[in-house]
């Protein structure tokens, strides 16, 4: 059996008397594509936060490799999500000072790359996902399909060896979603990364390699797809 790149072992979050995951397990390989699927308000949001290290689960455990989050400091935690995860909202959290190419430069620059090596991988990104014609716009002159590419741009461009996707496609119409979603999954397969994408559209989910689904903040049990 191969061992999980990123792990929930019976989660528990709730956000007041909300229950939001209530036992929550998920193991996911290096290198596969997982899509968790379910109902709205069923705990994907939070499931996936947990498991980025977002947010901290009241009961249970998230393992990333060896290591268990709960056991790392705040500061440890923020640099293993920028070294080694890339997160796509739902609305691209773009900064909305910031021009597309310096957007996608920012987690570069936050690892202390130079500023002309960053803009340069920061184009050649935007360049891959089909969105240089934007490069130099704000993301408020941006379309949301724009502002996906450009989110999902800066997730990949520190070479994250996993991508958390919380509905990347959802803001979009099919058309678009589509696009970007191909972008995302032929970025990830390329480089072997392992990605775990929230999603609401039957499509999206069959183009993982295993759809998850949650009910009521609990993983159903689902055959496996290949
Ligand atoms: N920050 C929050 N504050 C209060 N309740 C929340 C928060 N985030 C999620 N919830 C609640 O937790 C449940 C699960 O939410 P979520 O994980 O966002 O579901 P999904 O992504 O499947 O739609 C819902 O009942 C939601 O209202
Ligand atoms: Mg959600």
């Amino acid at each position: 059996m191969s061992e999980a790149v990123v792990e929930a072992r019976a989660v528990r979050k709730a956000f007041g008397r909300t229950e939001a995951l209530r036992g929550t397990s998920l193991a996911v390989e290096e290198g596969e594509v997982v899509a968790v699927t379910g109902p709205s308000g069923s705990g994907k949001s939070t499931l996936l936060l947990c498991l980025a290290g977002v947010l901290r689960p009241e009961a249970g455990e998230v393992w990333y490799d060896a290591r268990k989050l709960s056991d790392l400091s705040e500061n440890d935690r923020t640099r293993l999500r920028r070294r080694e995860f890339g997160l796509v909202l739902q609305f691209g959290q773009l900064v909305p000072e910031l021009t597309a190419v310096q957007n996608v430069a920012l987690p570069l620059l936050l690892e202390k790359h130079d500023r002309r090596a960053a803009t340069t991988m920061a184009t050649g990104w935007l360049e891959r996902l089909g969105a240089l014609d934007v490069a130099d716009a704000l993301p408020g002159e941006m379309s949301g399909g724009e502002g996906q590419r450009v989110a999902i741009a800066r997730a990949l461009v520190t070479g994250p060896r996993v991508i958390f996707a919380d509905e990347p496609t959802g803001a979009l119409d099919t058309v678009s979603g589509e696009h970007v979603l191909a972008a995302l999954l032929t970025t990830a397969r390329e480089s072997g990364a392992t990605v775990v994408m929230v999603t609401h559209d039957n499509r999206v989910a069959a183009s993982a390699d295993r759809e998850v689904v949650i009910r009521d903040g609990v993983v159903e049990l689902t055959p496996v797809i290949s």
